[in-house]
């Protein structure tokens, strides 16, 4: 599984581009699931200017509110669906530190993977947690959130360790593959259905370092930010998960 999350980039002269450099290296796979997340207001645009026979691309939201109404700012899973979007990432880091989202406000939300939406929640300690062994700590906390829930395989996990986030910098290949393990522990254990999720891996993934990530055990795919924003660079990352590079 490999997600582009685009954060608050791009525009229609950005996306033309994009499409013609991702056309031109992506070689096709129908075993994978490939999505991209760009503004709400590019989706279809987006959505339009990719559309070819042997593409299988999902679209998919930043974000998404557990309700409709009075929630200025904010979408509707009714609204994800008219974008015909079928996943939404859940919890990004941005969303915790910049609009002061919290584990009640996520706990409110994974309710709709129930609704038939593709859930990716985010999760991951900051450097100072880091630098104080924190690390699963942190994410054990985080992961309360999932306590005594059905979850099926429309919910996956994405670990960002914040520090990683666009720094250019991250944790080993091993240190990576021994976290994804402990969460699929974590969550396995405490879920209501024993499943053992998807976890996949992002911060700072590129064309070059990303195969050592995928060549680990407990790497299910990446969630890649700055990389994804050059049509070129992500598809050559898609390629190498694939094994067509
Ligand atoms: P970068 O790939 O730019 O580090 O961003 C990762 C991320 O936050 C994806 O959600």
């Amino acid at each position: 599984m490999i997600i582009a999350n685009w954060k608050c980039n791009g525009s229609k002269k950005m996306i033309h581009e994009w499409v013609k450099e991702f056309k031109g290296t992506y070689i096709s796979s129908d075993e994978l699931y490939l999505g991209i997340a760009p503004a709400y207001i590019h989706v279809e645009y987006l959505a339009d200017s990719l559309t070819s026979n042997d593409l299988d691309i999902k679209y998919g939201v930043q974000n998404v509110d557990l309700s409709s109404g009075a929630r200025t700012g904010a979408i509707s899973l009714d609204m994800v669906h008219d974008m015909a979007c079928s996943f939404s990432l859940i919890g990004h880091s941005e969303m915790r530190n910049i609009y002061g989202e919290t584990n009640e406000n996520i706990s409110g939300k994974l309710d709709l993977i129930d609704k038939g939406l593709d859930v990716i929640l985010c999760i991951g300690e900051s450097a100072e947690e880091n630098h104080n062994s924190k690390t699963k700590e942190v994410l054990k906390n985080q992961l309360q959130v999932l306590k005594g829930r059905n979850l099926a395989e429309n919910f996956t996990i994405a670990y960002e360790p914040v520090w990683a986030i666009g720094t250019g910098q991250t944790p080993t290949s091993e240190q990576i593959n021994e976290i994804h393990n402990f969460i699929k522990d974590v969550v396995q254990s405490s879920s209501g259905s024993n499943a053992v999720p998807k976890v996949l891996y992002g911060g700072s993934v590129d064309e070059n370092n990303a195969q050592s990530f995928f060549n680990e055990d407990f790497v299910d795919g990446a969630l890649i930010g700055g990389a994804s924003l050059n049509g070129n660079s992500f598809a050559k990352i898609v390629n190498l998960y694939n094994g067509v590079d």
